[in-house]
């Protein structure tokens, strides 16, 4: 099969590619280079088609599209702050992008189009675990963008019949993750500063907890979104169903490290929501998931890849 992957050279999006390349499909990667980077696809770079471009420009994923069975569209700003700061660009990429991504995937006839969403949907609604059914109540820009994502794509499969499915993906960790700017993840930020033995910033008293999920986990979800019969139209989640503090994530990565240095605790982020954590008993049903790499494995995976990246100064 070919796939188109949006953002591919992204930190979510060359794990897909590998698995994908490994898998023995042909595939197209569309990536602005923007939060991407080139050395992300270097162990497949002369197995894939690598297009530079943005998705913002309608002929250049109309041209990516071409011949596509599969589209999967990773490609966003992904940042909660980054959005708070520059909510018109959020919008830009993460809607007017997504836009003409699903308007090339129905030029094209592509069989369907998997869409990396966001639990940043649910907002700050009380209940816990989140399952799809809650309604969306984002409370920042970022969310906003993601949840009109979803709705989007839904009307695609009313309206124009291209099949579709969204994964909600909760608080995404692993190798490649760019801890390069004040916009990454936490667990890179983490694991960066803990490889210069500097001390992790964490913003608010810690306590606020998410649903941390390894990366092969949210690669297996996702092409299993791709082909299961009965996925099309659906929303899943794309969690692991746990929850953890920061504050104890910190304490676990001491211990797996060695390495002593305390936080360094900094007032709360505007638009952060405090807790979160996936119900996913849908997507074990309709896509057969089950998250494979628990929560402490997949943080020895990524401090070993840290540590050989970033570390030996
Ligand atoms: C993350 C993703 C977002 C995804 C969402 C799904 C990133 C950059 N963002 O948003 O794309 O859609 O999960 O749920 O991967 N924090 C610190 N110290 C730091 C950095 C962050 O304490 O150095 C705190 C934040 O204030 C927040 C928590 O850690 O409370 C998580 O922040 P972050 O990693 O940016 O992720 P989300 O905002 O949850």
């Amino acid at each position: 099969m070919r796939y188109l992957v949006t953002g591919g050279a992204g930190f979510i999006g060359s794990n897909l590619v590998d698995e994908l390349v490994r898998r023995g499909h042909s595939v197209v990667v569309l990536d602005d280079l923007s939060t991407g980077n080139e050395r992300n696809l270097d162990v497949v770079r002369d197995k894939i088609d690598f297009r530079i471009g943005t998705i913002i420009d309608l002929a250049t994923v109309q041209s990516a599209c071409k011949g596509a069975d599969y589209v999967i569209h990773t490609a966003a700003r992904a940042s909660v702050p980054k959005s708070v700061a520059d909510p018109i660009e959020t919008n830009t990429v993460n809607i007017d992008g997504t836009l003409n991504v699903l308007v090339a995937a129905r030029d094209a006839k592509v069989r369907r189009l998997v869409y990396s969403a966001s639990s940043s949907a649910y907002g700050e609604s009380p209940s816990l675990p989140k399952t799809e059914t809650m309604p969306a109540e984002p409370i920042s820009p970022y969310g906003v963008s993601k949840y009109a994502g979803e709705l989007y794509l839904q009307v695609f499969g009313r309206v124009y019949g291209l099949e579709n499915a969204s994964v909600r993906y909760f608080n995404v960790f692993g190798p490649r993750q760019d801890p390069n700017s004040q916009y990454s993840g936490v667990l890179s930020r983490f694991m960066f500063a803990l490889v210069r033995d500097e001390p992790p910033v964490i913003f608010g008293d810690g306590e606020q907890s998410r649903d941390f999920t390894y990366i092969d986990n949210v690669v297996d979800e996702t092409l299993r979104a791709c082909e299961a019969p009965g996925a099309s139209g659906k929303v899943f989640n794309g969690g692991t169903g746990a929850r953890i503090t920061l504050n104890r994530v910190l304490k676990l990565l001491q211990e797996i490290t060695g390495k002593t240095v305390c936080a360094k605790y900094e007032p709360p982020r505007a638009g952060d929501i405090l807790h979160s954590q996936a119900e996913i008993s849908l997507a074990r049903k309709v896509l057969g998931y089950e998250p494979r790499v628990l929560f402490e494995e997949g943080l020895r995976r990524t401090w070993k890849w840290y540590k050989s990246e970033y570390g030996g100064q």
